[in-house]
């Protein structure tokens, strides 16, 4: 019976290209106007039925997980239990298991792709049918990076950013600088609102001039074109992220900014050979770099998952 055979799906990592932050909302949420942009860390979701009857939920993979709950509280299984809600009946017992490669809150929406990896999979293993908006309105309740990482791609969000639309993007070449430490994300929003108390918040942006060398692949207009709102309030916190930054332009990249609320930094590279030295030069300083390719829609869920 296929329904009851293990399901996996597999979902990317992203950078902020483009991060506009507008007012906070009433609801405490801030207005955005942002570019998402899949990068190549890759997380895999695994769900099968528990022969223990007991649910159980493990990580492994490229990335130190032993600060994750595997409880009740971690997003996959609000994720899986949002979906089982839709059964009517309950779920049965599951063992999830979960291949992390994004660095755990470094901005990247790490957890968010896990989330969306376990909607994808949980839809297929329990059999639920969702559709596409659907599981987007599922992500959503989730957070606001979830929708977005349901598809991949290079997406324009407004909003929180859960309202989405397609763009068009060359695959671009990026290193991803991981930082040893975390920032939470409320923390640096929090930041901004400081830092801006005194000062009018910015009009909205418009991500024209990026859209247009996005999709022709004018790598000087995309680093012209790179904006996030958040920079100024992560590297307040975390000093560091400033020479990060100097190291990764010293190294060759042609523009860098932090990626999402950090503290990961993400560097425009010219082409995946260009990546790979500016990653090794980073590496060569003692920092911990890998080169990436961005803007790879899906993949999705695993069709070929069946043992
Ligand atoms: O939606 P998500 O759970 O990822 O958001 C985490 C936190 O980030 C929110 O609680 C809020 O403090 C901040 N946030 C925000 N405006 C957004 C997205 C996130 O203020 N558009």
């Amino acid at each position: 019976m296929l329904k009851s055979m293990p399901k996996s799906a597999t979902t990317q990592a992203k950078v902020n290209p483009f991060l506009a932050v507008g007012r906070r909302r009433d609801d405490g949420y801030h207005s955005l106007v942002t570019v998402f942009h899949s990068v190549g860390l890759f997380e895999r979701v695994r769900i099968a039925r528990s022969d223990s009857g007991e649910d159980s939920l493990e990580f492994g993979g490229g990335v130190d997980c032993r600060s994750l709950s595997t409880g009740a509280d971690n997003l996959v299984w609000q994720a899986v239990d949002a979906v089982a809600a839709r059964l009517g009946s309950g779920r049965p017992a599951l063992t999830i298991s979960v291949e992390k490669n994004t660095p755990i809150q470094g901005g990247m929406a790490g957890g968010s792709a896990d989330a969306a990896a376990a909607l994808l999979a949980a839809n297929a293993l329990l059999g639920t049918r969702l559709t596409g908006p659907e599981l987007s309105e599922i992500a959503a309740s989730l957070g606001s990076d979830v929708p977005f990482c349901l598809g991949g791609g290079t997406m324009v969000g407004e909003g929180r950013g859960e309202r989405l639309r397609r763009v068009a993007s060359v695959r671009l070449s990026w290193v991803i600088v991981v930082d040893d430490g975390a920032l939470s994300t409320p923390a640096v929003y929090a930041r901004l609102d400081a830092l801006r108390a005194e000062r009018a918040v910015p009009a909205p942006a418009d991500p024209s001039p990026l859209l247009s060398a996005l999709a022709s692949g004018d790598i000087d207009g995309i680093a012209a074109g790179l904006r996030n709102d958040l920079q100024a309030a992560a590297i307040s916190l975390a000093p560091r992220l400033g020479d990060t930054l100097e190291a990764g332009l010293a190294a060759g990249a042609r523009a860098g900014l932090v990626s999402g609320s950090g503290p990961s930094v993400a560097l425009l590279c010219l082409d995946p050979a260009h990546a790979a030295r500016v990653a090794e030069a980073l590496r060569a300083e003692g920092r911990l770099a890998m080169s990436v390719e961005g803007g790879r829609p899906g993949p999705g869920l695993d069709l070929g998952e069946r043992t």
